[in-house]
């Protein structure tokens, strides 16, 4: 998707805005020193370890390893696409995205604004007839929260809605494209007839589906939109961007199964409620989710359907849960749903039930503990043997030692994750994964990446001497030297974003989170012994590769005193000697 933009907008927006300001707009942020500091928005945490340098334009989590420029922050922040960061940024900035001419093009604004009209459509149609008005009363609904949602009504004629916005050809394709129209033997027709009808808004709240409840009996009781280019069930959530709209970072969400469900428990106050739509809890939904709080609750009926639904949620959960996020699930009476549950009880004895929801931990264990025979030796051996891969998928942390520590008692036998055998030998970051070594050519690319302006001094220094260099790392040297060259002006951000299908991005980018010398001249000093350092590891391996010194010849001979000669050279560099 991100080819679809020229790579010079990128540039240019990221040179327009200030990373500082987009994030403060939603985390406040303190001065320390050169930076800013918050705590982390992507983590749970009581000291502040999340950073934004206006240097770099750029943030980086110390806790949780999160990091990027504004683009990336808006896509971690509000859990929108690459596409939609820039476009949402750009506004920000008054700037219109340019659209390379040879791409395929984007789903065109015709689609949206179209569906937009649909929405207002069906809204004018219920204030209109008394039967759908009438039906949303006997639920219960009040006109207020109605109107929050969008809820509309469409016609039950078959081309209300065609006859209203289909009225030229490239209006009825927008039509069929967003998935508004059926074909029959004698022709096209409304999709959508005699129901009511739930906007289905993406995350920046532009309407891209909808749901249509039936007021009879005829025909299946909910109809949804199908797949269309802006419309994808297993990425989508029904009431995400009101939830989100609600509260910057919500405490906790709750995951219901209905339309119906999340309007009546908005209408009761509960305002942080999402839907799937029709589908079974996806990985990319699990995402979204986490993106949204750091606490999920998934709400299903208690009987046979709802117990299968919450375990496929836990599945798709837990290769998600990273330390700091949890998971509850909550299963209601046979026969009730959240719509029926709220309505009877009230929000207050609703939260209650939330509050004691069951923690994913407890679920997992009693999912397959009830499956074997816990007194049996051969029972616990099995248990293991099932629950261990699963809990496989966990990311590296405390939670899951925890998992599987408890799984050993529960099994009565001492079981080893393979995470905690790393954290016995030691070697972890907060981040999960072993640091990174200190080597010269990662700390000279480091400073490079850091203050691209770099590239013009020091950098050249040791070219004659780093002819032919084969070391690793060298060739993204080179070529980032060269980069930088070009515009030494750019900041982090704007480098990383614009080497963005590079294969060494995501190393570029650990490297940019490295903390280094605050002090300019010490800063300038390490770069310099960094580069230094290259040339001495490279005239070392090539000493390490000249024959032995019997087999040489004359001018072979001079070369490797030459060698040895730099090399005291260089070390003498680097040991401060001028
Ligand atoms: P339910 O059958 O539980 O209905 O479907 P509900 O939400 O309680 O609706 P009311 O209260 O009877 O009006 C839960 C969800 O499953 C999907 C819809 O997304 C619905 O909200 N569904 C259900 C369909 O897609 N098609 C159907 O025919 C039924
Ligand atoms: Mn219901």
């Amino acid at each position: 998707m991100g080819g679809l933009i020229p790579d010079s907008f990128i540039e240019e927006l990221l040179g327009r805005i200030d990373i500082v300001e987009i994030i403060e707009r939603r985390v406040p942020l303190k001065k320390a020193g050169r930076e800013f500091q918050a705590c982390c928005p992507f983590h749970d945490e009581k000291t502040p370890s999340f950073t934004v340098s206006p240097q770099k334009q750029f943030y980086h989590c110390f806790g949780c390893g999160a990091h990027g420029s504004a683009i990336g922050f808006m896509m971690n922040y509000e859990g929108l696409e690459f596409v939609d960061a820039v476009e949402e940024l750009a506004r920000h900035a008054g700037l219109q995205v340019p659209r390379e001419a040879s791409s395929r093009p984007r789903p065109s604004a015709g689609l949206y604004e179209l569906l937009d009209k649909a929405a207002v459509f069906y809204q004018q149609q219920l204030k209109d007839n008394s039967e759908a008005v009438a039906y949303l009363k006997q639920r219960g609904l009040s006109g207020e929260v109605a109107k929050d949602f969008g809820i509309g009504y469409a016609p039950p004629g078959w081309d209300g809605l065609i006859g209203k916005l289909g009225t030229d050809e490239k209006r009825l394709d927008h039509l069929r494209k967003a998935g508004m129209i059926s074909k029959g033997r004698s022709g096209e027709y409304d999709k959508f007839r005699h129901r009511i009808m739930f906007p289905i808004h993406d995350r920046r709240g532009r309407v891209i589906a909808f749901g249509g409840r039936a007021l009879g009996d005829d025909g299946p009781k909910y109809l949804n939109s199908p797949e269309t280019e802006l419309f994808h069930k297993g990425r989508e959530l029904y009431g995400l961007y009101l939830a989100r709209r609600s509260e910057a970072k919500l405490e906790r969400i709750l995951v219901v199964e209905g339309y119906m469900d999340v309007v009546a428990l908005a209408q009761f106050g509960l305002r942080n409620c999402v839907a799937t739509l029709g589908t079974a809890t996806t990985g990319d939904h699990a995402e979204l989710l986490f993106r949204a709080a750091d606490e999920v609750i998934f709400c299903f009926d208690g009987d046979r359907a709802g117990r299968q639904a919450a375990w496929r949620a836990l599945e798709n959960t837990l290769p998600r849960l990273k330390d700091g996020r949890q998971a509850r699930f909550l299963f209601l009476p046979e026969g009730e749903d959240p719509d029926s549950m709220v309505r009877q009880e009230g929000a207050e004895a609703f939260n209650r039930r939330l509050d004691a929801a069951q923690p994913l931990s407890d679920y997992f264990f009693e999912h397959f503990t009830a499956e074997v025979d816990m007194a049996a030796l051969d029972g616990r051996a099995r248990l293991v043997a099932k629950a261990r891969p699963a809990l496989e998928v966990i990311p590296d942390g405390v939670f899951r030692d925890m998992m599987f520590e408890r799984l050993g008692t529960l099994a009565q036998h001492r079981l080893r994750s393979r995470a905690s055998i790393t954290s016995a030998r030691g070697a972890r970051q907060t981040t999960g994964r072993p640091a990174l070594q200190r080597t010269p050519m990662r700390v000279a690319l480091a400073h490079l990446v850091q203050d691209p302006s770099l590239a013009g001094s020091a950098a050249h220094d040791h070219d004659e001497a780093l002819q032919g260099c084969t070391l690793k790392g060298f060739e993204i040297w080179l070529e980032l030297v060269d980069f930088c060259s070009k515009s030494p002006n750019m900041t982090t951000a704007q480098l990383l974003e614009l080497l963005h299908d590079h294969p060494a991005r995501s190393h570029l980018e650990k490297l940019a989170t490295w903390q280094l010398p605050g002090d300019d001249e010490q800063r300038a000093r390490e770069f310099r012994d960094a580069v230094t350092g290259l040339e001495l590891q490279w005239t070392e391996a090539r000493i390490a590769e000249m024959p032995k010194i019997v087999d040489l010849g004359p001018e072979q001979k001079s070369e490797l005193l030459a060698l040895q000669n730099r090399r005291q050279e260089l070390i003498g560099r680097l040991q401060g000697e001028e």
